[in-house]
């Protein structure tokens, strides 16, 4: 599909599919709109009349038109006018992108308004969204069931801004690629597939990679990672990806996600009702994190950036952790697994304690990590913990400008006291109630001075629903929030 930004007016456009923008509190057409109704005899008024158009945010309708150089209108409602965000613009894109589809329009011209007065951002989300909006993943259906694509879109009247459309297309080729491994089931997407795929982002843009073995792994004391990778017949692997600028980095950072590509919960084994069959998507955090590399590999940003992701199985075997085991992590500290099925955080806490050898200014992690967060917040939406309230702010703020929802979540110290043990440093599981909170501060055992972030995003990896931009599935959630965080 190309996408490219116009001078053009939809008054002077001409093509298959032209989608307006409409505001609620703009529905007595003025001035452009006003013009561009009249050369279309009064096609927009009426349809915003006839079918009670309010111009909700994401509302949309079309019409046919005849004898005109469009052959389809298509309104799209904007919300108030005062309270347009980046956001809403890509939501409205996607909306209209879709019906543009469902309208079988080979060419799409859209007008959409510049929000905060910033054309290049304007430009970007329309881009994200329609791009978002029109993923198809017909990897295993023998025959796709899908209508004919859009050929050629067109943001009108937002000429110059082609370097803004490129940039967005980078971070949607990281979204995809997070979407396509959160997806593919356990036996498409295993640890090697995970490695491989590094490998290739590596190859293709010139970054470095390194993949530790379990060998590896055993010299490095990660003793925690390899118990949860024990029962598996498949080998583990810990995946070490660098990006590194040309010139001296800005910032050096870390992106650690959680890479269950199954997880059955182990002898703690998951039940009927538990939702085990969607444990293929308990690598969610990965996937975003490669997602990640490979946007940014393209985007080339002055920072420098280690993605990590410890990636295993969690089965069970003869050789699987027996509850009540006690392992020992990289650094030293020693855990009583009381639940096999708290296996998350154990691969995570080697990862941690890996990225804070590397001496980075600041780690985040994105973890699948507990139900309780989904609970809590439900599933559009992260949870975030960290100990430093600067680290938090970025997040927040990466949040507002990418419309990826997180919640900041107390880092309550007082609930490690259901975690400790008799017998080791610690247990992996303390009381079921704030199950999300103590799982963070386990997490933070592993951490010693370096800024860190924790996102549970057990919740938005996955839609059960199309919404927005986001088709029912993988929603490759945390791609654009990572890209948006280096950047700022
Ligand atoms: N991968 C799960 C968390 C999860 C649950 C992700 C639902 C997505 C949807 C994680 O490994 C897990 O099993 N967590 C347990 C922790 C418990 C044993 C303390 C949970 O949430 O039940
Ligand atoms: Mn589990
Ligand atoms: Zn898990």
């Amino acid at each position: 599909m190309k996408l490219q930004a116009t001078g053009t007016s939809p008054f002077d456009w001409s093509g298959d599919g032209l989608a307006i923008g409409i505001f609620e509190d703009e529905l007595e057409l003025t001035g452009e709109l006003a013009a561009l109704d009249e050369k279309l005899s009064g096609t927009i008024q009426e349809l915003i009349t006839e079918f009670e158009f309010k111009g909700k945010p994401g509302n949309t309708i079309s019409t046919r038109v005849v004898g005109h150089s469009i052959r389809k209108l298509i309104l799209v409602g904007l919300g108030k006018s005062d309270a347009l965000k980046l956001d809403g613009l890509r939501r409205a894109a996607a909306a209209s992108a879709k019906l543009a589809k469902k309208e079988r329009c080979k060419t799409l011209g859209i007008s959409l308004p510049v929000c905060n007065g910033d054309a290049a951002s304007t430009a970007e989300a329309i881009a994200e969204g329609i791009e978002l909006a029109l993923f198809v993943d017909n990897r295993f259906k023998s025959e796709p069931d899908d209508k004919p694509a859009i050929e050629e879109v067109h943001l009108l009247g937002l000429a110059g801004q082609d370097a803004a459309i490129d940039h967005a297309r980078k971070v949607v080729s990281g979204v995809f690629l997070a979407r396509e491994l959160v997806a593919a089931p356990a036996n498409y997407v295993t640890p090697i597939t995970l490695a491989e795929t590094a490998q290739t982002i590596a190859q293709d843009y010139g970054l470095n990679v390194e993949i530790l073995e379990k060998e590896d792994c055993e010299k490095l004391g990660m003793g925690a990672f390899l118990g949860v990778a024990q029962a598996s017949d498949l080998p583990p692997k810990f995946i070490h990806l660098t990006y590194k600028p040309e010139g001296t980095p800005r910032r050096k950072l870390a992106i650690i996600g959680k890479g269950l590509t199954f997880d059955s919960g182990g002898l703690n084994i998951k039940g009927a009702g538990s939702g085990i069959e969607m444990m293929k998507t308990d690598m969610g955090g990965a996937g975003a994190t490669l997602g990640a590399a490979k946007a940014i590999a393209q985007i080339k940003p002055d920072v420098e950036i280690h993605f990590i992701v410890a990636a295993t199985e969690n089965m069970i075997s003869g050789r699987a952790i027996h509850p009540g085991d006690i392992l020992t992590a990289s650094n030293g500290k020693t855990i009583e697994i009381n639940n096999t099925d708290a296996e998350g955080r154990l691969t995570l806490a080697d990862a941690l304690v890996y990225a804070e050898k590397l001496g980075v200014e600041a780690i985040v992690d994105l973890a699948t990590l507990t139900g309780a967060c989904v609970v809590a917040l439900g599933d559009d939406i992260a949870g975030l913990w960290s100990p430093d309230d600067e680290v938090a702010n970025q997040f927040l703020k990466s949040s507002e400008a990418t419309g990826e929802k997180i919640w900041r979540m107390p880092m309550e110290e007082k609930y490690f006291e259901s975690m400790k043990s008799g017998i080791a440093d610690m247990k992996n599981t303390g009381a079921r109630a704030g199950g999300a909170i103590s799982a963070a501060i386990f997490l933070k055992q592993f951490v010693k001075e370096t800024p860190w972030a924790h996102l549970d995003v057990a919740g938005p990896v996955w839609a059960d629903k199309e919404n927005g931009y986001n088709g029912s599935g993988a929603t490759g959630y945390g791609v654009r929030l990572l890209v948006d965080w280096v950047m700022g």
